[in-house]
């Protein structure tokens, strides 16, 4: 597996992408919009096919992961784009490393918790805000389960 920073060249790949996985070419959480095209990120490609694309948001000592999706599950493509973000937070001089997932993302909440990142907030009905800004928002989820929460999820660095 090879791991790459976004670059220019592949920002109009990455709108496509999270317009197809997403439903808009925004992605909105705790009430903030952001253009994952816009982020910097890391692409993971796989016996020479995309596998998976990872943004993130840097902020004072904070990064947040906007955007982790792999295309190619269980292969250790989430696990590599984990760790290369956390190394670059970490370059960055960062302290904390830090997510949002909604409360029906059952695999996601698997997948950060054994990955050391821990549960620091959940916002209570606070998807309701979100789909002012992005109705696009479904408002049911995975298993069926209606999307409502978000679980913010954090690694102190
Ligand atoms: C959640 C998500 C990012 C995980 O990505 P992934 O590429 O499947 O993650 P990994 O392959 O690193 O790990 C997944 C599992 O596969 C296993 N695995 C890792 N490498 C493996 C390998 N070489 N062979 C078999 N299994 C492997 C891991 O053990 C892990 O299982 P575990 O959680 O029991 O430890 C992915 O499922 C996804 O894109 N979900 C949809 C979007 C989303 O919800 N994003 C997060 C919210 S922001």
């Amino acid at each position: 597996m090879e791991i790459h920073l976004l670059t220019p060249a592949d920002r109009d790949w990455v709108r496509r992408k999270i317009i197809e996985t997403w439903g808009a070419e925004t992605v909105v959480v705790h009430q903030t919009v952001y253009h994952p095209a816009e982020l910097p990120g890391f692409i993971a490609e796989a016996e020479g096919e995309i596998a998976g694309l990872l943004t993130y948001h840097l902020e004072g000592e904070a990064c947040e992961i906007v955007t982790l999706d792999t295309w190619r599950t269980g292969l250790g493509v989430g696990t590599a784009l984990i760790e290369t973000v956390k190394q670059a937070a970490g370059r960055e001089k960062c302290r904390r490393l830090w997510l949002v997932t909604t409360n029906d993302n059952l695999p996601a909440l698997r997948f950060y918790q054994k990955r050391g990142f821990v549960i620091a907030a959940v916002h209570v009905n606070s998807i309701e805000k979100d789909r002012r800004l992005k109705p696009e928002i479904p408002l049911t989820g995975m298993d069926g389960i209606p999307i409502r929460d978000e679980i913010e999820l954090e690694m102190m660095l």
